[in-house]
């Protein structure tokens, strides 16, 4: 008798969506507490013993890469450079063979400890989150005092083409707080080939200070950006991305002007994420507040197989789309800090 080997079926969801990028997050911990993420109040951490450990996420990871065809993982918090164990997991991702990107976002404050760590382990994309270049809003916006280490850091990496030739900055614009400086940060794109400056529209979480007037469309900051710069619009890196990209139209702006228009222009039609939490609930969407622990499979014996099957079938319930951004300021959802971006 010859033993078949069966293809698993790839994470398909039933509008046809195949899902080949994870993200995850490591750590419900973070060193700053930016507003639109961190609820003032702060959070109830999950007790330790919830929080997935190395084995744990690394295991996730071989089923998702080897069962469902995951070769994209990006992983987030908090604050992932928190975590002690963030090396090993990315030696552990770059085992596989299938995968290409690895990726982090991080607030950069302990960059300059990891930059060549990380990319010695395996780490090809890495995004910065920084909303100001002005120190005291910085401060006030992150209610912590660490501009200046920010900075330094995003300039380290910068410095380093080599091991990382496109840098992202993640800007969340939100109006009257840092609309004043969509041009400073296209600036930095003056004779900066390795730096993408994408500007996020700001999001509803809970408890995050978001309303209406804060809201700052993509096509407003177009018309800013518009009046003192030509844009000339790029091509999408692959059907998947995020970003509408350009560049300022002048040979000396060498790096990329991008936009996230989750709220205004959403791509949900085109999704191809799925998250875990660093408690280890799988999150099919980012704006659904329905979660199936992996945690509690992962810990009650469950072969690959049957987790691979519940995670085919929960992901088989993801909605065709997010709520329209009215609605979702008041639905029920995690804070941002504990989803992971
Ligand atoms: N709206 C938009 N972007 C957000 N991020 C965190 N919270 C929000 C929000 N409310 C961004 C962070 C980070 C990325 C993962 O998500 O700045 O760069
Ligand atoms: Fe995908 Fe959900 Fe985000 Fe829409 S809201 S893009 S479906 S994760």
């Amino acid at each position: 008798m010859t033993s078949v080997s069966r293809q698993p079926a790839l994470l398909i969801d039933s509008f046809n969506r195949l899902h080949n990028y994870l993200r995850i997050s490591l750590t419900e911990r973070c060193n700053l507490r930016c507003q639109y993420c961190m609820p003032e109040k702060g959070i109830d951490l999950s007790p330790a013993n919830h929080i997935l450990t190395t084995n744990e996420i690394l295991r996730l990871v071989r089923i998702f890469t080897l069962y469902g065809g995951v070769n994209k993982i990006r992983l987030t918090g908090g604050e992932p450079t928190i975590r002690k164990d963030l090396i090993d997991i990315i030696r552990g991702i770059r085992a596989y063979p299938t995968m290409k990107t690895i990726g982090i976002t991080t607030n950069g404050v302990l960059l300059h400890r990891f930059l060549e760590p990380l990319a010695e382990a395996g780490l090809n994309s890495l995004n910065i989150s920084l909303d100001t270049l002005i120190k005291e809003k910085f401060e006030f916006l992150a209610r912590r005092a660490a501009f200046t280490r920010v900075i330094t850091n995003i300039r380290l990496a910068l410095d380093m083409p080599k091991l990382y030739p496109l840098v992202k900055i993640n800007c969340v614009v939100m109006q009257g707080i840092n609309t004043d400086e969509l041009n400073d940060f296209i600036e930095l794109t003056r004779d900066q080939p390795n730096l993408a400056v994408r500007f996020i529209e700001y999001m509803p979480f809970s408890d995050n200070k978001w309303n209406e007037k804060k809201y700052f469309p993509y096509e407003a900051m177009l018309k800013i950006i518009k009046q003192k710069y030509n844009l000339e619009k790029l091509p999408p890196n692959d059907k998947n991305d995020t970003t509408k990209w350009y560049r300022v139209n002048e040979n000396s702006y060498q790096g990329k002007v991008g936009f996230i228009t989750s709220m205004s222009e959403h791509f949900c039609s085109t999704c191809n994420r799925v998250r875990i939490t660093a408690d280890g609930q799988l999150k099919v969407c980012l704006f659904d507040n329905k979660e199936m622990s992996l945690r509690d499979a992962l810990r009650s014996g469950a072969t690959d197989e049957e987790i691979y099957s519940l995670i085919q079938r929960t992901l088989y319930k993801k909605e065709k789309e997010h709520l329209p951004m009215n609605d979702l300021a008041t639905s029920e959802n995690r804070p941002m800090i504990l989803i992971g971006g």
